[in-house]
């Protein structure tokens, strides 16, 4: 692959819809996905594998320094593995999500994870990329072509959540979700959108709604004589 792929960032906080969403926007538009928390939560499934604690800054750094996670980019191959271990279904539960933000607010990990997406973005074999997470628009790829913020009202937020995590109290899913939101916008700003960056506000949208929104935010972006249309 010569040529950059086209970079569609898209940030939010979590219960958003940014990665089913991301995901199905991806599928839709023929374009790889990469789904950037998830290799948050691989390195803190690590950290506990290895016995330790994310509220222990050392034990993440030691973790991150020997951290062999693989994650393709195929919106309908979404495996994600450290080493042997494949963890797709893992690193999705609440002792996980408990945990992860004691690894996002490392700045050396965030470094380090953020290096590694940009290379496997420059490696992609697809024509563009949606990248999804927190810092895309205005860390990762803050010069890429689209950069959308999808928000949702909290409570919405959380009761799409909820609705996620079959068997789980659905309060306890709230204050989990509202406890995680506090500790990872004190890392970074995923909840105001960064100049230039569109929002897309889910709350009042069902799943196609959202995707057509975002779909249409993509290709005005692409296309500069629709952009000239919408503006004048
Ligand atoms: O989107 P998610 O819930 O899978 O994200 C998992 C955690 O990783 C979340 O607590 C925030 C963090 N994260 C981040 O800090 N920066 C990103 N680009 C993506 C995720």
């Amino acid at each position: 692959m010569t040529e950059t792929p086209f970079i569609v960032a898209i940030d939010g906080p979590a219960g958003s819809g940014k990665s089913s969403v991301s995901k199905e926007v991806a599928r839709r538009l023929g374009f790889g996905y990469l789904d950037t928390g998830a290799a948050y939560r691989a390195l803190a499934w690590h950290v506990l594998d290895r016995g330790a604690d994310t509220a222990d800054e050392d034990a993440v750094l030691a973790a991150a320094a020997d951290f062999p996670f693989a994650q393709g980019l195929d919106p309908d191959e979404r495996r994600v593995l450290v080493g042997d271990a494949d963890v797709t279904a893992a690193i999705r539960e609440p002792r996980v999500s408990g945990a992860v933000s004691g690894v996002a607010r490392v700045p050396a990990v965030r470094v380090q994870v953020n290096d590694a997406f940009r290379r496997i973005v420059a490696d992609a074999a697809y024509p563009a990329v949606v990248v999804e997470g927190r810092d895309i628009t205005t860390v990762v790829a803050p010069d890429a072509p689209v950069r959308i913020l999808l928000t949702a009202a909290p409570e919405i937020r959380a009761a799409r959540r909820a609705g996620e995590l079959e068997g789980h109290d659905a309060g306890a899913v709230a204050a989990a979700l509202h406890r995680r939101d506090a500790t990872d916008s004190a890392v970074v700003d995923f909840l105001t959108a960064a100049p230039g960056v569109e929002v897309v506000d889910s709350s009042d949208l069902d799943f196609n709604q959202t995707i057509d929104a975002v779909i249409a935010v993509i290709r005005r972006a692409a296309s500069p004589q629709q952009q000239g249309a919408d503006h004048g």
